[in-house]
């Protein structure tokens, strides 16, 4: 008998980011981090085992795949199999509701919907830890889209303690992402890879060992709802990690110049008194962090910069759900 269920989870933008493995493997990170759910960019996943399946199969908003993302997929179908005996193939229909692969983490949500939906389709009832480590397996960034709101994944020694929990629900403060999409296009280096470049960068060292410091400001500014010294450690975080990036072999060069001019205007925006901060990932989107009442201003404000193509706007999300 085949056995199915569907998940929904939201991306997360990271304040402080984690960059490099210590197993890779595994993706147990070299640090911590520190990110927020965004609430309506999400992908929704069905996972249905069936005994009939010659393979496991998957499609990404209609497309079939084939080749590293199937793989990758696989992968984490497997240690499902291992983990409740369920010897099944299954086939995984996954939509997202956000361009892929520009710097929005897809594989965030990819990863924890898909964790959800294949261990409740496999008779798993995991508890969130075991979900968040799960999720990890598959892409890092995912173990932080399981639990809700402003979450922090601990470095952790093991397999058994690197996940995720959260520290403030979505209700705790109300920042909105304002991502301004400079380039919809897949990345031409991906996150996976990134990571494995990181320790060649002789400034990565420097970054994990000043991280923990970064850590602690930046979850007691969310706690405090701080928005000047979050503004400021998010920041710091980002150019950190893309000095590591930059200084790695081969270099990894995200920005476009749009990208550089959003920076410097969202510093001058905060300089006359706007609350707004940006931080980038392994692309070339900035996202613009606010708080509510200001979004239609900076949404506004970023639609007039040269080489912005769109805005999306999201608000602090849930934890990833059973639909
Ligand atoms: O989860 P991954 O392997 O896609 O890595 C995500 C890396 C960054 O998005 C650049 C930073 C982060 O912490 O989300």
């Amino acid at each position: 008998m085949s056995s199915t269920a569907t998940a929904l989870a939201h991306a997360n933008i990271a304040f402080i980011k984690y960059w490099g493995n210590r197993n890779t493997e595994l993706r147990l990170p070299v640090n911590g981090s520190i990110s927020m759910n965004l609430r309506d960019m999400d992908t929704r996943t069905r996972v249905t085992f069936d005994p009939s399946l010659g393979e496991d199969s998957l499609t990404l908003n209609g497309e079939p795949q084939v080749g590293h993302a199937l793989e990758r997929v696989h992968r984490l179908l497997s240690r499902v199999r291992a983990m409740s005996g369920l010897r099944h193939f299954a086939a995984v229909d996954s939509e997202n509701t956000f361009p892929m692969g520009a710097g929005i983490a897809s594989s965030a949500s990819a990863f924890a919907a898909l964790s959800l939906a294949a261990s409740t389709a496999a008779g798993l009832a995991l508890p969130e830890r075991a979900l968040s480590r799960l999720a990890r397996t598959g892409s890092g960034s995912a173990s932080r889209s399981i639990p809700a709101g402003f979450v922090e994944w601990h470095t952790g020694s093991t397999h058994e303690d690197s996940c995720a929990a959260s520290f403030a629900s979505p209700q705790h403060w109300d920042l909105a992402d304002c991502i301004a999409i400079v380039s919809a296009e897949h990345k031409a280096t991906g996150s996976t890879q990134g990571h494995t470049l990181a320790p060649t960068s002789s400034l990565q060292g420097s970054r994990v060992e000043s991280a923990p410091q970064r850590l602690e400001i930046c979850r007691t500014a969310i706690l405090k709802r701080d928005f000047t010294a979050l503004a400021e450690v998010a920041e710091l975080d980002s150019n950190l990690m893309h000095a590591v990036m930059m200084t790695s072999t081969p270099p990894l060069l995200y920005w476009q110049p749009a990208t550089l001019a959003i920076m410097h205007a969202v510093q001058r925006w905060r300089g006359q008194g706007t609350p707004a901060f940006y931080t980038i990932d392994a692309g070339p989107n900035v996202h613009v962090i606010t708080q509510q009442p200001h979004v239609k201003e900076i949404e506004g404000r970023l639609r007039q910069i040269p080489g912005v193509k769109d805005v999306l706007v999201a608000t602090p999300g849930g934890p990833a759900q059973i639909v």
